[in-house]
């Protein structure tokens, strides 16, 4: 049995003991697992820490704002650097799911590296969980915040890396945010991938198609908001087909909508969800993204498949 309390008291300790009066940084994305590790790093070292949100472009709609929103009202010192450009540069041209999750990992520590060395910190905490080490160490994908499992050496990049909740599963780590008192907005998030919406867009990742998919995203979570599935989210297709929009017949997007129940994302099973909501979401999409023809709905369990297409 996972005994929180006694694991809140023993990360505290540790993370004092570790780092002493040095500055930390932490890359939150706002997500479960990164709040989780930034609060708990800010509870052991107060003022030393700053979390900084890096602005990749390729969140979802408002949640920049909300990110910030949040990290101070929990008395976190925090700063938003806006990487926009270099990120949805070094998606150029790429079309290989894990080539793209490599580039987001490159952009993603250079771009992060650089504020390390502007706030000269020594540590950096992130939010990595024991789901991510497993996969990336199997060999099933490329996490991006997994770098010393797989043999790459955080050093390179120039900082020491803190990892609290390395050995927690996802449930664990929400047991921990509800004994941290963090708001249920926090605690109950659904899971985000850190690489985002890059995710989500098959084949070249570029603003026009993350606007669409993020749109897209929007929809889907606001008319799946009660169902509480682990998961659900729209994916944008790098293949296009026939529709037909305003009496012409039009060559347009693809759009898959995936909902999964899930316990720690290890393995999954697609939600039998009522047609009429399926149906609001399809007809939703087609008609609030004018260049979006068609809506799926995928039926695959993982395995076979993963959560995420890429
Ligand atoms: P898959 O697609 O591998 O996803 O079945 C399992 C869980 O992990 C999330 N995921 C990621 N999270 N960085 C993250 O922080 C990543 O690179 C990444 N890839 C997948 C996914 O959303 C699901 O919850």
């Amino acid at each position: 049995m996972f005994d929180v309390r006694r694991f809140v008291e023993n990360s505290l300790e540790e993370i004092k003991t570790v780092v002493g009066e040095k500055r930390v940084i932490s890359a939150c994305s706002g997500g479960v697992d990164s709040t989780v590790a930034t609060f708990l790093v800010h509870k052991a070292v107060g003022k030393n820490l700053m979390a900084v949100f890096i602005d990749d472009g390729l969140r979802r709609e408002g949640e920049p704002e909300f990110v910030m929103k949040t990290l101070r009202s929990l008395g976190i010192k925090a700063r938003l650097v806006d990487a926009k450009n270099e990120f949805f540069n070094v998606f150029k041209g790429k079309t290989d799911a894990e080539e793209k999750r490599k580039a987001f990992r490159d952009i993603f520590y250079k771009a992060f590296g650089k504020v390390c060395k502007e706030e000269k910190i020594e540590f950096v905490t992130q939010g990595t969980i024991k789901a991510d080490i497993i996969e990336t160490v199997k060999g099933i994908k490329s996490q991006h915040n997994v770098l010393e499992q797989i043999g790459i050496n955080p050093k390179s990049y120039g900082y020491k890396i803190l990892e609290p909740l390395r050995e927690l599963f996802k449930p664990d780590v929400r047991k921990v945010a509800r004994e941290l008192g963090l708001p249920k907005e926090i605690s109950e998030r659904m899971p985000f991938p850190g690489p985002a919406l890059s995710l989500r867009v098959l084949g070249e990742v570029t603003p026009d198609k993350i606007s669409i998919v993020r749109k897209a995203t929007e929809i889907v979570e606001e008319e799946t908001k009660g169902l509480g599935a682990f998961q659900s989210f729209a994916v944008l297709h790098n293949d296009m087909a026939t529709g037909i929009k305003n009496g012409k017949r039009v060559y347009g997007n693809i759009v898959t909508v995936r909902i999964v129940d899930s316990e720690d994302a290890l393995t999954a099973r697609a939600r039998h969800v009522s047609y009429e909501i399926l149906m609001r979401i399809s007809e939703r999409i087609t008609r609030e993204i004018p260049s979006v023809v068609r809506c799926l709905y995928d039926i695959t369990d993982k395995p076979p498949a993963t959560i995420e297409f890429e």
